[in-house]
């Protein structure tokens, strides 16, 4: 046994258990319904190209995996299913601070049998990460949990100091100021665009185009308390990039990427600023069908405009990848 791996045994061993998971932090359910998330999202069989890809990441970038990853804001298990086959270390901590999502991911790891690393369950919420042993872990990885955490510097600030020297904070799916702020935009100008065509904005259209751009503009704010919401905050990744170089973290971003994107068959998840745009309204917000045929149809011209703008470099930033390695002390950032 490594003296990685001792020190990660001898950890765990010490930590509370509760409903047989580890505790580190005190359980809270997330603010929608965890068995309904899925079917939201419009995930159904397990895939492992989303861990696969975070794992080749790791070989590309030569992050260490001598010791344990711990997974944050695990959920279904969208990312964690391919991790728990793919990470090449020797432990694969995850963890939720939803006891509903962690059995959720639970039961299908233990569904795919036995794999190279041993896999460990805890209640965590990020913002105790602060608690976790220094030094204690090669990976840290995050999948569109980033926005959710209440102290993102303070979170950061932790990671820089429970990573080993070499590893790496690996983000993924998680909002862009920049292209949010694109997104809502183009949004705002769906009434006068419609009024001009003919047609009448419908009430509850008007509702979810509300909730849409008021949450933009909540997450951009940086002045306001967020305590109490999920969704908190949108990122630059100049921002992620400072945030990082004050702990020792380097940043590379890779814009409008998956980790999924880096698993065979190696195709880009990212088609176009109208393809995200027009998903993320029906998808994630909920407009329906005859409000996303009207929006199709008659912000077409607006919509070009930006994917000819980006024809040949990836943007608008919307999401990406975000991979924050430690660097060894003493090298220059
Ligand atoms: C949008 S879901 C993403 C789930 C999963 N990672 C995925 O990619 O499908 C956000 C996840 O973050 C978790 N979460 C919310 N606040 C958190 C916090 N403060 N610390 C850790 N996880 C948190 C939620 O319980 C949920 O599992």
């Amino acid at each position: 046994m490594s003296a990685a791996t001792e020190s990660f045994t001898a950890w765990i061993y010490r930590l509370p258990k509760w409903r047989g998971w580890l505790q580190l932090s005190p359980a809270r359910p997330y603010m929608h319904t965890e068995e309904d998330y899925n079917t939201q999202y419009r995930l159904s069989a397990p895939d492992p190209r989303e861990g696969e890809g975070l794992c080749a990441l790791l070989k590309t970038h030569q992050i260490d995996t001598a010791g344990p990853a711990l997974e944050i804001g695990c959920g279904t298990g969208y990312l964690t299913y391919g991790v728990s086959l793919h990470y090449p270390g020797p432990d694969f901590l995850v963890t939720d601070p939803s006891p509903a999502f962690l059995r959720l991911t639970q039961n299908q790891l233990e569904a795919q049998g036995a794999t190279t690393t041993r896999r460990h369950y805890a209640v965590l919420n990020a913002d105790d990460i602060g608690d976790l042993p220094e030094g204690m872990f090669s990976v840290i990885s995050l999948r569109s949990t980033l926005h959710h955490i209440l102290d993102v510097p303070g979170f950061i600030a932790a990671c820089g100091r429970i990573l080993r020297p070499g590893g790496a904070l690996m983000m993924g799916a998680e909002p862009c100021e920049s292209g949010y702020l694109l997104m809502a935009a183009v949004a705002q100008s769906i009434p006068a665009t419609l009024k001009a065509a003919g047609i009448e904005m419908r009430p509850h259209w008007t509702e979810r185009l509300e909730d849409f751009t008021n949450t933009v503009k909540f997450c951009c704010l940086r002045d306001l308390k967020k305590t109490y919401a999920e969704d908190k905050h949108f990122f630059s990744p100049h921002q992620l990039a400072e945030l990082g170089g004050a702990n020792g973290l380097q940043l590379k971003f890779y814009p409008t990427s998956s980790f999924r994107d880096f698993a065979p068959p190696y195709v880009q998840s990212f088609h176009s600023f109208s393809n995200f745009f027009l998903i993320y309204l029906q998808v994630c917000m909920n407009f329906d069908a005859e409000f996303m045929e009207q929006i199709r149809t008659h912000l077409k011209d607006q919509l070009r405009f930006i994917d000819e703008c980006h024809r040949s470099h990836p943007g608008p930033e919307i999401t990406g990848v975000f991979i924050l390695k430690k660097t060894a002390p003493g090298t220059p950032v």
